[in-house]
């Protein structure tokens, strides 16, 4: 499929992709653009019984929750993303199958080959940016945040090795952006970098 308007962001969980993803569909609409945003895990049934384990002290099996994410993101394909694709819509993801990669990944899992059968099934995005962060200060975020519980996905070890696999990926659509400095100055760097892919002027 042409995949040419779908743009992912990945990070650690408190890289600030959400922040960034609004900032970037808000200057998409100021430049003209038909956008939609959207996010993984979904707000759709399969997506909420992802939430709900997230949370639980009790996780699945690395196999099942591999599957739990790709089916989540099957059904996102299906109902949200591929229809808005064919409308001519851009698509803003916060995050992607990157995510699986990495974190399912990170949980002993076979991430060349998650990466592989997800390039084979899904929309190949034009653009992932991926916002780096230190997995120390992506902890202590999310900590910052309030959250009593600490997620099967939010542990610092964990982090680590999530961050780990982000840094051996090397797609071409992949681009990194340092997470870390003013919230302007990545959301420049941002849409210089759509403006390169798209071909667009985001000033
Ligand atoms: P997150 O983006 O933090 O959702 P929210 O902030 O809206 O609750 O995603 C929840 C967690 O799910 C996050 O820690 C990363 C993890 N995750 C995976 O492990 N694999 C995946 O494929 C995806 C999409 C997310």
């Amino acid at each position: 499929m042409n995949a040419g308007r779908l743009i992912a962001f990945e990070g650690l969980d408190g890289s600030g992709k959400s922040t960034q993803l609004e900032r970037l569909a808000a200057r998409l609409r100021d430049a003209g653009c038909d956008v939609v945003t959207t996010c993984e895990p979904t707000t759709l049934p399969s997506g909420q019984r992802i939430r709900e384990m997230a949370r639980s002290d009790q996780p699945l099996a690395p196999e099942e929750e591999l599957r739990w994410f790709v089916e989540d993101r099957r059904v996102h394909v299906a109902e949200v993303i591929a229809p808005a694709l064919r409308a001519g819509q851009i698509v803003l993801t916060d995050r992607y199958y990157l995510s699986t990669v990495a974190y399912q990944g990170a949980r002993g899992l076979d991430y060349e080959q998650i990466l592989a059968d997800s390039q084979e099934e899904f929309p190949i995005p034009i653009l992932v940016l991926l916002l780096e962060i230190d997995p120390q200060i992506a902890f202590e975020r999310v900590h910052a945040r309030g959250s009593e519980i600490e997620g099967v996905f939010e542990r610092r070890e964990f982090l680590s090795r999530v961050a780990s696999v982000f840094d051996a990926l090397d797609c071409t659509y992949l681009e990194r952006v340092p997470g870390d400095g003013a919230l302007n100055q990545i959301e420049a760097i941002i849409a210089e970098r759509v403006s390169v892919r798209l071909g667009l002027d985001l000033g």
